[in-house]
């Protein structure tokens, strides 16, 4: 008989024969598979025979993550990531090469444009910010920088601008470059970029897709031969998703069209009201009428979506009065989960950008961005009078000093 050791390992591994269909996707929480001799494991990690041999190459319950936001964004293949900035990374650096210059939206999450500006300047790889409402500045920066990627966020980080896929795709292949796109806000509910135009399409799982604020996950939807290009960055750089991580967002997934639904339903009512009231400056929210994005998103999107902003006219000062005065709302930097977030861009999402950079992004200094959760709405509006009383207070007390 074996030692306890060994009866041991053998005992605590030996995984359970299970011949019914589990009803969700069991986490296959292991770094490495074995397999029955020397020659399959050889074919399993040289792609000659499907399997799996190692996490970080491949594992069942990651795997089907990708495939299930492949599914919803109508793409042919998917692959999931560690991290949302892991997915952005592995889709930009699978199309572009040292010496080129990226084309990309000036309103972009603050830390794609450190990852832009700061990592892969540093690899020979140049960034030019356009406004992607601006065809024609698109166009000729395209056309002026020979560009291979154009990238771009469906709803933009943190202004709320809508862009027009189907017309930025068409301009993008015109002029020989790729379609890159940011879906986080949007989510594949309320859009399907791939459907528009899109080559490849990046999420933040982290946000709406797995809507419960508890875990970081990412993925990359696109062709079988673009995510086919993209695999080995994953295997090589190890933007492995952890199995865990992939069943929780795969566990938010059933829930998606009707957290979209009552996200976009409290969202345009908050915006509504939150327009007609004193110490407001400006709401940005593509589902009220009068919103420059109203007509594209009309167009593009399937729901107006759960994130908003809005311009206080007491500047920083009311901005960080309001935060503080909310009770309901998280203070944070997240978005997209259940629970109502509300941050100061200038303060923390881009708090990479000095007042300049700022400016040219359209992020006004007095500008809160909040993703709606699916609290009350009633509660959310009290909660925002309260943050509404704190920032007319701010700017009084200037006025008079
Ligand atoms: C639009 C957008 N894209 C990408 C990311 C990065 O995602 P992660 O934090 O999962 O890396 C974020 C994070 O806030 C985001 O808002």
């Amino acid at each position: 008989m074996a030692g306890f050791s060994t009866r041991a390992i053998r005992a605590a591994t030996t995984a359970p024969q299970v011949n019914q269909v589990p009803s969700s996707v069991p986490i296959y929480q292991a770094a490495a598979f074995s397999t029955a001799d020397a020659a399959e494991l050889g074919d399993v990690l040289t792609g000659a025979t499907p399997g799996y041999a190692y996490s970080r190459i491949d594992n069942p319950t990651t795997a089907a993550l990708g495939n299930a936001v492949a599914e919803l964004e109508g793409a042919e293949a998917g692959l999931a990531f560690a991290t949302g900035m892991a997915a952005i990374h592995a889709a930009i650096v699978s199309v572009v090469r040292a010496g080129q210059t990226i084309v990309a939206t000036r309103a972009v999450y603050g830390t794609t444009r450190d990852l832009l500006v700061r990592v892969l300047s540093g690899l020979g790889i140049a960034t030019e910010f356009v406004d992607p409402r601006d065809l024609g500045a698109v166009d000729a920066a395209l056309a002026r920088t020979g560009a291979p990627v154009l990238y771009v966020e469906t709803i933009s980080n943190p202004t709320i601008v809508v862009s027009d896929l189907a017309a930025l795709a068409e301009v993008a292949h015109r002029r020989g470059a790729l379609l890159l796109v940011d879906n986080t806000f949007a989510s594949p509910y309320a859009c399907r970029p791939v459907e528009l135009g899109a080559d490849l399409v990046m999420h933040s799982a982290t946000k709406y897709l797995s809507g419960h604020g508890d875990v970081l996950a990412g993925a990359v939807v696109g062709s079988h031969e673009r995510i086919a290009a993209i695999r080995p960055i994953l295997v090589d750089v190890g933007g492995a998703l952890a199995p865990l991580a992939a069943f929780l967002v795969l566990r938010g997934l059933p829930t998606l069209a009707i957290r979209m639904e009552r996200h976009t339903e409290t969202a345009l009512d908050l915006a509504a009201w939150l327009a007609g009231q004193d110490g407001v400056e400006r709401v940005h929210y593509p589902g009220l009428p009068g919103d420059p994005s109203h007509s594209v998103a009309v167009r593009q999107l399937h729901v107006f979506g759960g994130m908003l902003a809005f311009e206080l006219t007491g500047g920083r000062e009311a901005g960080r009065a309001f935060l503080d005065a909310m009770v309901v709302a998280e203070r944070t930097a997240s978005l997209g989960a259940f629970r109502t977030i509300t941050t100061a861009p200038p303060s923390t999402t881009h708090r990479q950008l000095d007042e300049a950079a700022l400016r040219e992004a359209g992020i006004a200094p007095g500008l809160l961005r909040c993703s709606v959760g699916l609290e009350d709405v009633e509660d959310l509006r009290a909660d925002m009078e309260m943050g509404l009383a704190a920032a007319r207070k701010t700017t009084r007390s200037a006025t008079r000093s």
